[in-house]
């Protein structure tokens, strides 16, 4: 087991689902009333360099559920908005705390920070990869539906973060994942192949987003224009406006899939409110399980 989560493709299928079982586990104990203590004494530290509702509740609610304590720091209160080297704040931060969060722009931020800290970092969305998310993601997916290797995933939107980190888990878990993204917009191709690569099961890239749709037992959607593209977000808006998962769309899947959306969602844009509040949505199911999983990552890591 890797020290550090920075992306999935870092760990194997047996302790990813680990992650997930373990999750399942925690979450029946925490509605039973079971109150853990077992990271009593220990102190995270949470970077946030972009906004976070979900993410940043769920790590200090799952801290705080184990009996362990949190210091957040955003983006600007840290001696990082005055240019100290990051390797030092790595090295400092470790002699204070068990464990580092972070939330930043890119990749490189996050492996610098693993590389000279000597205590975990723990990757909460970067420009490249969203891997605690997908993993509350694949819980909800199996609560719903069942064992994930015999469903047919798809993907519809801005080959982002989150698609890239769902390409990594296809790696490594081995689902059919089929994506649907407009030319230009495609997932990083360095991604894209490990996952053709490694993957046991069918990892397709369409255009047409009904080819996507058709035969998916899951249907996820995200944002347009992710946090740091807000420049974007008129162009995006035109080019992205076949890929809206609307009543239409989703009436050409012919197995009544559940719909997925990490949240925050921009109804209107890549969902409409119909589809988002309809019955097939499961998006507050899969914000709940960010709790759970965060609790599962924070018990194995720090
Ligand atoms: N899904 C998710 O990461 O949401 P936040 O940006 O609110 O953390
Ligand atoms: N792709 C989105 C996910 C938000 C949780 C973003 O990076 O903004």
């Amino acid at each position: 087991m890797a020290k550090h989560l920075l992306s999935l493709r870092d760990f194997d299928k047996a302790e990813l689902t680990a992650y997930i079982r373990r999750a399942d586990e925690l979450k029946k104990e925490t509605k039973a009333g079971v109150r853990h203590q077992q990271l009593a004494g220990k102190v995270i530290a949470m970077i946030f360099e972009k906004p976070s509702t979900r993410t940043r509740v769920s790590f200090e609610g799952a801290m705080y559920g184990l009996g362990g304590q949190v210091i957040y720091l955003s983006g600007r209160d840290t001696q990082l908005a005055r240019n100290e080297p990051l390797k030092d704040m790595a090295r400092v931060m470790s002699r204070y705390v068990d464990g580092l969060v972070i939330r930043t722009f890119g990749q490189e931020i996050v492996d610098e920070l693993a590389g000279y800290a000597t205590v975990p970092v723990i990757n909460a969305l970067t420009d490249r990869h969203h891997p605690c998310q997908i993993l509350s993601d694949i819980m909800t997916v199996i609560e719903h539906r069942g064992e994930i290797e015999k469903l047919k995933i798809a993907w519809v939107g801005d080959g982002n973060n989150m698609a890239n980190s769902w390409l990594e888990a296809a790696g490594r878990i081995g689902f059919d994942l089929t994506l649907a993204c407009p030319e230009g917009y495609d997932p990083d191709p360095e991604i894209l192949a490990y996952a053709k690569e490694n993957s046991s099961h069918s990892i397709t890239l369409v255009r047409d987003p009904a080819d996507a749709v058709k035969n998916a037992d899951v249907v996820n959607v995200d944002v347009w224009a992710s946090m740091g593209q807000e420049s974007e977000q008129a162009e995006r808006t035109k080019i992205f406006q076949p890929y809206q998962l609307n009543k239409a769309l989703l009436g050409k899947a012919e197995k009544n899939p559940i719909v997925l959306h990490c949240l925050p969602a921009h109804r209107g844009e890549e969902i409409t409110e119909e589809v988002l509040e309809g019955p097939q949505c499961v998006a507050f199911d899969q914000s709940e399980n960010k709790l759970h999983i965060h609790k599962a990552i924070l018990e194995k890591h720090i």
